[in-house]
């Protein structure tokens, strides 16, 4: 079994280097390759051509393990390890040229699921502004190197809160329903456009909390890692681990006033 400090090695080296045909793509000019969910729902070449590149290195490195990634699909292993990768997250900020979109880069012991698998080490790339946040289980979180904490717990009211929107037009009627009820007992909203830096947001303390409900797995493997090593809270519905039914992030003790807040406002929406 390889050490969790050897695995994020790997997933940090596919990450830069997807992240870096990311950045050249872009700068070369985008286009939309495929509508998947909904007509806003977008993939590019780039997507496609960054995942390429981050399943055959991984299946070099790792030939025994599974994959799982956003735009080419599963493959299941024999190691009990699966990479859970989105080759870039914030497709539609990469697609308008909005700085905020990043390669997430996961290995997860288990079956792929959230609800049961235990991430062993995770890296997000953001080849725009070169910032590289990476966490193993138990060895800490980090950006560029330098140890990542979360901010003293916010009280509710100056809670700085990220969230998101799905590809589907009525699931982004409900949950703006859902931000109505939250957004006049924090301090205000963002919505970033990358779940997996809106979790490193959290562990880096540029955002107090953030939530959201329809992740998919890749959307919230690595992120999530790196803001619990960072010291933050992160749970899912009820007392669920973080899934597509939810995930909500924050410091400790905000965490506490704003997760039953969170888990009232869903409780009226039936999955
Ligand atoms: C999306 C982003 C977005 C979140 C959506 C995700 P994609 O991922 O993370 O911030 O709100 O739920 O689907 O499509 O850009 O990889
Ligand atoms: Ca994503």
């Amino acid at each position: 079994m390889p050490s969790n400090a050897e695995l994020l090695a790997i997933a940090l080296n596919v990450a830069r280097r997807a992240g870096e045909v990311a950045r050249q793509r872009r700068a070369d000019g985008v286009e939309v390759a495929a509508t998947k969910s909904s007509l806003v729902d977008i993939v590019t070449q780039a997507d496609r051509e960054a995942e390429n590149l981050i399943r055959s290195a991984i299946s070099a490195a790792r030939p025994n393990d599974g994959f799982l990634g956003e735009e080419s699909g599963g493959g299941e292993g024999t190691s009990g390890l699966t990479w859970v990768v989105d080759p870039i997250d914030g497709t539609v900020n990469y697609f308008y040229g909005i700085p905020s979109y990043a390669v997430s880069v996961a290995v997860v012991e288990g079956d792929p699921d959230p609800l049961t698998w235990r991430t062993l080490a995770g890296a997000v790339v953001n080849p725009v502004n070169g910032e590289i946040y990476t966490a193993s289980a138990g060895g800490g979180a980090h950006l560029n190197g330098e140890r990542l904490r979360v901010k003293e717990s916010t009280d509710l009211e100056l809670a700085l809160v990220g969230t998101g929107f799905g590809y589907d037009a009525q699931v982004r009627e409900k949950q703006a329903r859902i931000l109505v009820e939250l957004i006049g007992k924090v301090r205000d909203v963002r919505r970033i456009g990358a779940a997996s830096l809106d979790l490193c947001n959290v562990a880096a303390g540029r955002l107090d909390a953030y939530y959201e409900r329809g992740l998919n797995p890749w959307d919230h493997a690595a992120g999530a890692l790196i803001a619990r090593e960072a010291g933050a809270t992160v749970g899912g519905l009820g007392d669920a681990p973080a899934s597509a039914a939810l995930i909500v992030a924050a410091q400790p003790g905000l965490y506490a006033q704003l997760d039953p807040l969170i888990q009232a406002a869903f409780a009226d929406w039936v999955l």
